[in-house]
């Protein structure tokens, strides 16, 4: 995708990180095991943390790790958390050999879209869970909630703006959806450049979910609505 390679330099300016404070907060409070009491701060593995906007809300509360498939996007967190550890690898086939707190996969988890991709990475997260660990998906659709429709957004900074379109297709076909995002990405001087990528976003049934969260080892599964995107919970039994 041309947005986390060619393109990732304008992935702050696309979705800033103050968007993520709120988001940020709701998922801090259901990752925190607040049965257990702790000199040191939680450690918690994020997959897929692309430009750390998330985590950079999150990192004073947990001892992140983030890990990341593009070089460019984990170019950009590190300026904008440098004190968290990160990593360049694929979350279908990471193995640290650690354990942790927490794992959280956010809005990365969209991009998977194969089921046996699903069930790899949800055995990744629970290989990577200390029992009893808490993890956290956040997929962008069911296929029990998804609905088409377009998205628009964008900012300015520093003399560069950009805005996208971002328009999911009506039709689900296998277990995904068609979107195209249009960038519109506006240079100091005022040229203003287009590009577009095409991708598939993954829209598995929730029973797909739970029967794949089981078989990796999970329990006491929780599907809840956000405003923005879907919390899945589980926890590594
Ligand atoms: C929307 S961005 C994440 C942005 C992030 N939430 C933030 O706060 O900046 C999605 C990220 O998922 C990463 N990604 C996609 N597939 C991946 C995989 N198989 N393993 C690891 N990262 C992946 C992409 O490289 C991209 O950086």
């Amino acid at each position: 995708m041309k947005l986390y390679n060619e393109l990732a330099e304008w992935w702050p300016l696309m979705q800033p990180p103050r968007r993520f404070k709120n988001e940020a907060a709701r998922l801090a409070r259901r990752l925190r095991n607040e049965d257990e009491e702790s000199e040191t701060r939680p450690t918690l593995l994020q997959l897929g943390s692309g430009g750390g906007h998330l985590a950079s809300h999150l990192k004073e509360e947990f001892d992140m790790t983030l890990v990341d498939l593009s070089p460019r996007m984990l170019g950009l967190s590190r300026t904008l958390n440098p004190e968290c550890r990160h990593l360049e690898g694929d979350m279908r086939t990471l193995r640290l050999d650690e354990r942790f707190d927490a794992v959280l996969i956010f809005d990365a988890i969209a991009h998977i879209i194969e089921l046996e991709d699903l069930q790899a990475t949800l055995e990744t997260a629970r290989a990577h869970l200390r029992p009893g660990g808490r993890a956290i998906f956040c997929p962008d659709w069911t296929l029990e909630t998804y609905e088409p429709g377009v998205s628009t957004g964008g900012s300015d900074s520093n003399g560069r703006g950009m805005r996208y379109i971002e328009w999911n297709q009506p039709w689900v076909e296998g277990t995904s959806c068609e979107t195209d995002i249009a960038y519109l990405l506006r240079y100091e001087n005022g040229d203003v450049r287009v590009e577009h990528d095409h991708i598939r976003i993954a829209v598995f049934p929730e029973e797909t979910w739970r029967n794949a969260l089981e078989e990796a080892g999970f329990t006491d599964v929780r599907i809840r609505q956000r405003t923005i995107r879907l919390h899945i919970s589980a926890r590594a039994a």
